[in-house]
C-alpha cells in the first residue's frame, strides 16, 4: 500500500506532503478553480455508515467543482450493510470508480478497502481518526498565525477521541505542540499518543485551565462520538468540568482562537458565548473542509495529462 497513494491518516503523509496540501488549499480557497477540471470524467465513491453534514456536502461538492461525479452511497443501501466483505467492495468499486471516501467505524475497513482496491481511499472519519478535519483545522489556523506552525500550542479539552488522535499525528509532524486535558479513563489512543510523546509534540493534563495556559488555539469535541449514544449518561458524568467557557478562553493566549469540528452541543462542551463569540473561528474552519478536501482529491486523483 503506498501511504502517498491514499489519505488513511496524516501520520502517513510526510510534513513535505501535508504543507503541498495545505498550500493548494489556501489556492483553491483564493480561486475555487486554480486547478481547472482535475477529475473531469471521475467518479469519487462515498460510503457513509455513519451520519454526516460538512464530511458528505463538502466532498460532493468539491468533487464536482474539480468537474467529477460524487456517489452517496449509505450503508443503508449498500451491500456492506448486509455483511459484503471490505475487500470484495473494494474490488468491485475499483472496477467502477476512481477513488474511495470512507466513514465508518472501524480504522481497519478504511485500510482494507486501500489494501485490497486499486483506487485511492480517503478517510472521512473513523472511531480511531479524523484526518481531513485536521488538514481544514490546519488551514484554519495557518490563515490566523502564519504557516510556520512550530511555536503553535493547541490546547484540546476533553475526549481523546478521533479528532485529538489526528491532532496529535499533525503536531507530531507539522512539530507544534497539543496540551491536551481530559477526564482519567478518556485518554487518545495510546500508540497515537505515544508517537506524540516521542516527537516532543503533546502534554496531558487533568485540569483543562491547565491546558489551556498561554494556548493560540483552544479546541474541544462532543462528549460522545457516533457509536457511543449507549454511553451518553456516563460520559455527561465523566466530562462534568470538561468545557470550554469564558474562563477557559482567559486562560488562552490573548488572541486565542476556538475551534470545534461540529456538530456542537452548546452548553455542555462549549459555551455558547464562545462558539458564537469573537474568537471563534468554527465557520471558517467548516468552510475550509471543502478547500483542503478539493487539494486532497487533487493530488490523489487529479489528472496528470
Ligand atoms: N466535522 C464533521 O466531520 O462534520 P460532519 O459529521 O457533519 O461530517
Ligand atoms: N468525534 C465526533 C466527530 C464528529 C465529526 C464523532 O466521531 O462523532
Amino acid at each position: 500500500m503506498d501511504p502517498n497513494g491514499h489519505f488513511l491518516s496524516i501520520a502517513n503523509w510526510s510534513p513535505q506532503r501535508l504543507r503541498e496540501a495545505l498550500d493548494l488549499a489556501d489556492r483553491l480557497k483564493a480561486d475555487p478553480k486554480a486547478c481547472g477540471r482535475p477529475l473531469e470524467g471521475k467518479t469519487l465513491a462515498m460510503i457513509f455508515t455513519k451520519s454526516s453534514t460538512r464530511t458528505r456536502v463538502s466532498f460532493e461538492v468539491g468533487t464536482h467543482q474539480l468537474g467529477g461525479q460524487a456517489l452517496f452511497l449509505s450503508s443503508r443501501d449498500i451491500q456492506i450493510g448486509r455483511g459484503e466483505p471490505i475487500a470484495d467492495t473494494a474490488r468491485v468499486l475499483s472496477r467502477y470508480v476512481h477513488g474511495i471516501m470512507i466513514r465508518t467505524f472501524a480504522q481497519a475497513d478504511v485500510e482494507g478497502l486501500a489494501r485490497y482496491g486499486s483506487i485511492p481511499v480517503i478517510n472521512g472519519l473513523t472511531d480511531l481518526l479524523h484526518p481531513c478535519q485536521i488538514m481544514a483545522d490546519l488551514q484554519t489556523v495557518r490563515a490566523e498565525f502564519g504557516s510556520g506552525l512550530s511555536r503553535l500550542v493547541v490546547a484540546w479539552i476533553g475526549d481523546g477521541n478521533n479528532v485529538a488522535n489526528s491532532w496529535l499525528n499533525a503536531a507530531a509532524k507539522l512539530g507544534f505542540r497539543v496540551r491536551l486535558a481530559c477526564p482519567r479513563g478518556y485518554d487518545p489512543d495510546p500508540a497515537v499518543f505515544a508517537a506524540a510523546e516521542a516527537a516532543g509534540a503533546v502534554e496531558l493534563f487533568r485540569a483543562p485551565a491547565e491546558a489551556a495556559a498561554g494556548a493560540h488555539v483552544v479546541t474541544t469535541d462532543v462528549w460522545a462520538s457516533m457509536g457511543q449514544e449507549e454511553e451518553a449518561a456516563e460520559r455527561a458524568r465523566a466530562f462534568e468540568g470538561y468545557y470550554v467557557d469564558a474562563g477557559i478562553m482567559a486562560r488562552a493566549a490573548d488572541d486565542a482562537i476556538f475551534l470545534h469540528c461540529l456538530p456542537a452541543h452548546r452548553g455542555e462542551e462549549v459555551a455558547a458565548g464562545v462558539i458564537d463569540g469573537p474568537a471563534s473561528r468554527v465557520w471558517d474552519e467548516a468552510e475550509n473542509r471543502l478547500h483542503a478536501q478539493k487539494a486532497i482529491l487533487t493530488m490523489l486523483m487529479g489528472s496528470t495529462s
